[in-house]
């Protein structure tokens, strides 16, 4: 293939063994989606978080469940206190639970218990680098992954930083699942572009369901 990155189109498709795009799968849910969101984040605020490398993210985050996924100087971790506010994340919220376990469901696999959802907000140029999600114990239960607001070209990668990536664009509503073979695959997330979402404003929202513990 002459070009290293290719267009995913069609509906509903296996990205990978073990990976698929549920187009619209969420759409029903969003608005109380959304309500959930913003009750997370009046008890937990989002914030820029800075890397190990000392960079801050571009995407502000928020977590909600048993734990959250954290970043500072000493590294990457989950912790059961918000260290911003030194309290426990707020609980999962049942919305956040029901279109977790549907979605793995039907992406074929078996029961589903997320402990942590982390969400992420992307104001218009915010990305997230390629990366593999690697701070979870289970290397093999999957990650869900809701989009809700502006759309965003998704990087769906391989096993390895190097391996060609997929351009996969992802609008309100879509949902990705990869674990089992596909669980340590990079992805990453271009940057946002300018634009206005009627319900979510100029902005996205991502919501990725983990096992962590
Ligand atoms: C993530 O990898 O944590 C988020 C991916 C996304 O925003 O679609
Ligand atoms: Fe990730």
């Amino acid at each position: 293939m002459a070009s290293d990155l290719f267009e995913v189109e069609s509906p509903d498709l296996a990205l990978a063994t073990g990976a698929s795009l549920l187009r619209g799968f969420a759409l029903a849910e969003a608005i109380g989606l959304l309500t959930d969101v913003t009750e997370v984040a009046a008890r937990a605020p989002f914030r820029h978080l800075i890397t190990p490398g000392g960079f801050r993210m571009s995407v502000a985050m928020t977590n909600c469940g048993a734990v959250g996924w954290v970043s500072d100087r000493s590294g990457y971790r989950y912790d059961r206190a918000d260290p911003d506010t030194g309290r426990r994340w707020p609980p999962m919220p049942a919305s956040f639970q029901r279109i977790a376990t549907a979605s793995v469901a039907a992406a074929g696999f078996s029961a589903y218990a997320p402990d942590v959802c982390l969400i992420n907000r992307y104001a218009p140029g915010a990305r997230l680098s390629l990366h593999q999600d690697r701070n979870e114990l289970d290397d093999e239960a999957p990650i869900v992954s809701v989009s809700l607001g502006l759309p965003a070209t998704f990087l769906f990668g391989g096993l390895k930083r190097s391996d060609r990536s997929s351009r996969v664009p992802l609008e309100h509503g879509d949902v990705v699942v990869w674990g089992g073979p596909a669980r340590m695959r990079f992805h990453g997330v271009l940057p946002i572009a300018e634009g206005r979402h009627p319900e979510v404003g100029e902005q996205r929202i991502n919501l990725t369901f983990r096992t962590a513990l």
